[in-house]
């Protein structure tokens, strides 16, 4: 029987999402014949989930110290070269409305749908050949080329993300192919997921849904941000963020209340008759200070306890400690720390030096941004690097 021939083109983008979507775009419009397989029967899923549907596209504040790597000099050349103004002055192009919400935090007044639609009329001005609800299958390499999919291109960019949150489609197949190439891989964990308190918090899971403005603090690092109690343990943005430097074993120091001691002392002058859970109750959710005064158990009026006693409380609540059991995993992590390690890839063009005309970006590579729109960025800049080198 006759094999039908395969369709060649420049290169093939394997995962339509945003590192992927933006690599085509580029790599299409610079004249490049593109094709960009995906198999979800939608491109950007996660960009239409992201920041509530409002997409929190990019940060103000990017940096490359806000990216966790085993280098973290790699993001620095494609950060630089396509910045977080230049993703605005796109947005912008396509009249979308935006604001900034908290942190340089920026979001679409209306919709992440704009996005993916901007990406999409990009790739489209790219003439980029888009497949949805196609399987990668198996890659071969021969004379020069990669084949996937029934079609051939010298070069294979690797755009399929991390495992985090497996029932939207994530997969880990990026880090099979990269092996297959003799790519190295950091291992993979979940990172920016809610952690999971045992059975001596128990009090806390409780007043699942309280939440308050802290500082969170792990492995010498700390972020100042909103934390909340879950049924299961504790999530919130400085949570989130602190997770992603957390390994098993850590313990977690939360302020509770910040400047908590010179506050119950002023508490103890001011209303002497009054228990512990009403002094908290003036600064905390009544629910959170509730449960506080049941664990601290100070069975006297605030005016029989000793200065020193007060202390000891307070510097408790200003860096209160927890040790969780572990993480949500990749069902609730909004990306995957680790992967294709950077120390293979050039930073400039994102291409494997082991493996020519093979390239990797976005989450499915070693770079993992903070919460707040530098994951995104990070799609973004190392999708234009990959495309402008393709
Ligand atoms: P991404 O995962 O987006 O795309 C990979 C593509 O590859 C997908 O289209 C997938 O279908 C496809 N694919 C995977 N496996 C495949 C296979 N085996 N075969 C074929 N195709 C395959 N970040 C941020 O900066 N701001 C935000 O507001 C948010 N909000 C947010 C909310 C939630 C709920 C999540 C889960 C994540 C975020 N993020 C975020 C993180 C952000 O979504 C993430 O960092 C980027 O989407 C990564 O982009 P990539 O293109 O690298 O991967």
């Amino acid at each position: 029987m006759a094999r039908s021939p395969q369709m060649t083109f420049d290169a093939i983008i394997l995962g339509a999402g945003g590192a992927g979507l933006m690599a085509a775009a580029v790599a299409g419009q610079a004249g490049a014949r593109v094709l960009l397989i995906d198999h979800a029967d939608k491109p950007g899923k996660k960009i239409l989930i992201s920041g509530g549907g409002r997409c929190n596209f990019t940060n103000m504040g990017v940096e490359p110290q806000c990216y966790l790597s085993e280098n973290p000099h790699f993001a620095k050349s494609a950060l630089s070269r396509y910045t977080q103004w230049d993703f605005l002055a796109l947005v912008e192009q396509y009249g979308i409305a935006w604001h900034e919400k908290t942190l340089g935090q920026l979001f679409c007044d209306g919709s992440a749908r704009q996005i993916v639609a901007m990406l999409m009329e990009e790739c489209h001005k790219g003439r980029v050949d888009t497949r949805l609800s196609t399987q990668i299958g198996d890659i071969r390499h021969g004379d020069g080329m990669y084949h996937v999919a029934g079609a051939c291109a010298p070069q294979l960019v690797l755009a399929t993300g991390g495992p985090s949150i497996p029932k939207m489609g994530a997969t880990g197949k990026a880090y099979d192919i990269a092996r297959q190439f003799g790519l190295d891989i950091v291992t993979p964990r979940p990172a920016l997921v809610p952690f999971i308190l045992g059975d001596e918090d128990a009090s806390f899971k409780k007043i699942s849904g309280v939440s308050f403005p802290s500082v969170a603090r792990v492995n010498g690092v700390s972020f100042e941000e909103a934390a909340l109690f879950t049924h299961r343990g504790l999530s919130g943005p400085a949570i989130l963020q602190v997770s992603s430097y957390w390994s098993k074993g850590d313990t977690v120091a939360l302020t509770i209340l910040a400047d908590a001691a010179s506050k119950l002392l002023a508490a103890k002058r001011a209303m002497p008759r009054a228990h512990l859970k009403a002094a908290l109750s003036d600064h905390l959710p009544t629910r959170l200070a509730d449960a506080l005064a049941q664990r601290i158990d100070l069975p006297t009026e605030l005016g029989n306890v000793p200065d020193a006693e007060l202390y000891r409380i307070g510097d408790m609540l200003s860096a209160m400690e927890f040790q969780p059991t572990g993480t949500e995993g990749y069902p609730k992590a909004e990306v995957t720390a680790g992967g294709i390690s950077t120390a293979g890839l050039s930073s400039k063009t994102m291409e494997a030096q082991k493996a020519p005309g093979l390239y990797a970006i976005g989450e499915a590579v070693d770079v993992t941004g903070w919460l707040g729109g530098y994951n995104f960025q990070w799609a973004w800049s190392s999708g234009v690097a990959a495309g402008i080198a393709i």
